[in-house]
């Protein structure tokens, strides 16, 4: 097969990746190839198949809302999908409004919109937005700028707002002077946070596109703190995070913190269709109320509050509740593979968060464009197994379904590729 006239796939350099692989279908891990073959997808399709691929209860509820109201301006009209997902949100969040839009991009710019705007509303003009260095929070223009700047927003950086950075201190098993490089981070952030600050935005507990990169808990509840103490909002990105992938329902539960702001998606849906949901709290939504026109929140996107995305959140959202130790339990589950994965020599830099576990091949670079990513890929797809490393990264993320003997598989895969490199 060669690659379609007539598409243009996302993040790919065509002059140098391999055709894409043509997928007639998909149940529960496995993705079935034309070709005949079934491969794991190890990393839930970009982090969004939450349970796995065609889960049943998700699909008969879209078949059954789709029957029911497929889609109504959001505006104007309200509907029963949309309220009790933004009831059910509200009470497991701790952040009582639900602002919807349509994928993870989108749910940063809402947060972003709305804390900028609440401050204006107030009369304030606090300015100054702080991120991490390595951020990730998506592709369109403000969510790229809150971002730390790579070579995905290289071409664009002369339309991107300023952004005060601080260091992230992320760590590993094993890790040494982690105190010494929080404490650096948590300085700067006191220096930064003595220019009026609108808000900060981290990805809580995991960056994930910047390559799997943890940091403590304790380190997040000190940003926090000095964070709360300036006055400034919080706002949690758990775009990637969210719905049981740290091990509890929200990274911001396991890390204790308590946002002003929350950007959701992947997940939402169980990864079965795009939609983002930014959660605010009370005080902030109450700040755009008002007879004075421009306080209004003027955003809006055609599919706001989608049916059939609301219904495929509540269905996903029961299969979470209904068995919360798929994901509270899943650690266990990696660390004795990742254990003897890492007595490899190439292996370092080792971490595990509830489903995710990664680690670094000393291999070249520290980089995106580390070629030993592609290498690990290919070799992997010949054990069935698919994987997509970020550079020298390399990662599983599996949906909450995958079986005892298919985790095996990712983890044989990964020792046999290991074993054959140079
Ligand atoms: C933390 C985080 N925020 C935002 C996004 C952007 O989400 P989307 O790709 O749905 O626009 C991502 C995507 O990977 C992400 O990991």
């Amino acid at each position: 097969m060669s690659w379609h006239p007539h598409l243009w796939h996302p993040t790919t350099q065509v002059a140098v990746a391999p055709e894409p692989l043509r997928v007639l279908g998909a149940r529960g891990c496995l993705l079935e190839l034309e070709d005949g073959r079934r491969l794991i997808d190890a990393i839930s399709s970009w982090w969004v198949t939450l349970h796995g691929h065609a889960e049943p209860s998700i699909a008969a509820a879209i078949g059954r809302q789709a029957l029911e109201l497929e889609q109504v301006i959001f505006a104007n009209f309200s509907h029963g999908p949309a309220e009790q997902l933004a009831t059910r949100l509200a009470a497991l969040t701790g952040l009582n409004r639900l602002f919807f839009s349509d994928n993870g991009s989108t749910a940063v710019e809402v947060a972003l919109k709305i804390a900028w705007q609440w401050w204006r509303n107030q009369g304030s003009d606090r300015r100054q937005l702080i991120a991490f260095e390595g951020a990730y929070h998506g592709d369109t223009f403000g969510a790229m700028a809150l971002g730390d700047r790579s070579i995905f927003t290289d071409p664009y950086d002369a339309l991107l707002f300023d952004v005060a950075r601080i260091p992230w201190p992320h760590t590993h098993w094993g890790d040494e002077n982690l105190e010494q490089r929080e404490a650096e981070s948590l300085r700067q952030l006191e220096i930064a946070l003595q220019t009026p600050t609108a808000a900060l935005i981290v990805e809580p507990l995991i960056q994930g596109a910047s390559g799997m990169r943890m940091v403590r808990a304790s380190f997040l509840r000190e940003v926090q703190k000095l964070l709360k103490a300036s006055g400034a909002l919080l706002i949690a990105d758990e775009v990637m995070a969210g719905f049981g992938r740290t091990g509890s329902l929200f990274a911001s539960q396991r890390a204790a913190l308590q946002p002003d702001l929350m950007a959701l998606s992947k997940g939402l849906t169980g990864g079965f269709l795009p939609m983002g949901a930014t959660m605010a709290s009370e005080r902030l939504y109450q700040g755009f109320i008002s007879e004075n026109p421009s306080h209004t929140f003027f955003h809006g996107h055609s599919f706001t509050a989608n049916p059939l995305g609301c219904a495929a959140a509540l269905a996903s959202l029961d299969l979470l509740q209904q068995n919360p130790e798929r994901f509270q339990q899943f650690e266990a589950r990696h660390i004795p593979q990742l254990e003897q994965l890492s007595l490899h020599s190439q292996v370092a830099r080792v971490r595990c968060l509830g489903t995710m576990a990664a680690f670094e091949l000393e291999s070249g670079a520290n980089s995106y464009l580390n070629p030993v990513g592609r290498l690990i890929q290919r070799l992997c797809l010949e054990k069935g197994v698919f994987l997509r490393p970020l550079g020298n990264v390399v990662y599983l993320l599996p949906p909450l379904g995958i079986s005892d003997s298919q985790l095996q598989q990712c983890y044989g895969a990964l020792e046999w590729a290991i074993s054959q490199l140079p």
